[in-house]
């Protein structure tokens, strides 16, 4: 077991170095040329600067990035028409539409709409069923990369008793997939969860996506326990601005025996997973 700072910064660096030489390689031996095409509808202005990212890290390992923008009032039926020819589109490998939509759109029927092997954010309700199936599937991003810092950390994650602390359909129940595949004893516990910092001191492997900052305390922590702290909380600290976790960083690094911290641990790996699964999609369409 590896001890300390779970380096999520580094190890997406890692990740872009070796999907770059994926697709270099795809590239030069069969003239392909993967592409992503990101799909942002609105102006939410959090959601800019992820879209933003998401396209020039893809750029930058050699890939083809498709951005397209629709304004807030655009309706439901012009973005399903758009995602129809994004479908149809051999250029495209993958597609991704940043949430959160317009209100006036229903995210469901939109993310359905997704042909499920463009899928790569993991969304659509094939990949939902094949996950839970221990089938085939395009997996979330943010789990996917979770789980690639903890074989990092453990190797075999087998019989470890893991919990996770949210239990949204991006992070909490994908990755309660993943942890179960991976032979883990898993909990998810809520906000409805009683008792909460005991369900969590029994947790070799302890997981916190709420977006509630620092709501995770040291003593909610079982000594040596991997830490992993999906939450990215933008909170004012004598009149700044800082990005905070879910877990109180602070109290947890004397406690745990790993942890990410916030930011430079599970974001990083988010973006890193997503061109991941861009390769992915393509290899999968061609084989
Ligand atoms: N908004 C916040 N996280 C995500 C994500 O992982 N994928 C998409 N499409 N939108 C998001």
């Amino acid at each position: 077991m590896r001890r300390g700072i779970i380096d999520g910064k580094a190890a997406a660096a890692q990740i872009r170095r070796r999907a770059a030489e994926i697709a270099a390689r795809l590239r030069d031996d069969h003239g392909v040329v993967c592409g992503l095409a990101v799909v942002l509808v609105g102006e939410d202005p959090a959601s800019r600067v992820y879209v933003r990212n998401k396209s020039s890290q893809t750029r930058e390992v050699g890939m083809n990035s498709f951005e397209h923008r629709l304004s807030a009032d655009a309706s439901e039926d012009e973005l399903l028409a758009l995602i129809a020819k994004l479908n149809r589109d051999a250029a495209v490998d993958g597609i991704l539409v940043q949430l959160p939509l317009p209100p006036h759109m229903s995210s469901d029927r939109v993310i359905n709409a997704i042909a499920p092997h463009k899928d790569v954010d993991g969304f659509h309700i094939s990949n939902v069923g094949l996950l839970g199936t221990g089938q085939r599937a395009l997996v979330p991003c943010t789990p996917l990369g979770c789980m690639m810092m903890l074989k990092e950390v453990h190797g075999d994650l087998s019989g470890l008793e893991a919990v996770i602390v949210g239990r949204s359909n991006i992070v909490g129940k994908p990755l309660a997939q993943l942890l179960i595949a991976a032979n883990c004893t898993v909990t998810v516990a809520h906000s409805r969860t009683r008792d909460l910092p005991s369900v969590c001191r029994r947790a070799d492997i302890l997981v916190a996506a709420v977006g509630r900052p620092e709501m995770i305390r040291g003593d909610w922590i079982k000594p040596g326990a991997s830490v992993i702290d999906v939450g990215i909380n933008r909170v004012e600290r004598d009149g700044k601005f800082r990005l905070v976790g879910d877990v109180d960083f602070g109290e947890a690094t004397s406690v745990a025996g790993a942890i990410t911290p916030v930011p430079g641990g599970v974001g990083p790996m988010t973006i890193a997973c997503l061109l991941v699964n861009t390769l992915t999609a393509a290899h999968r369409a061609r084989n």
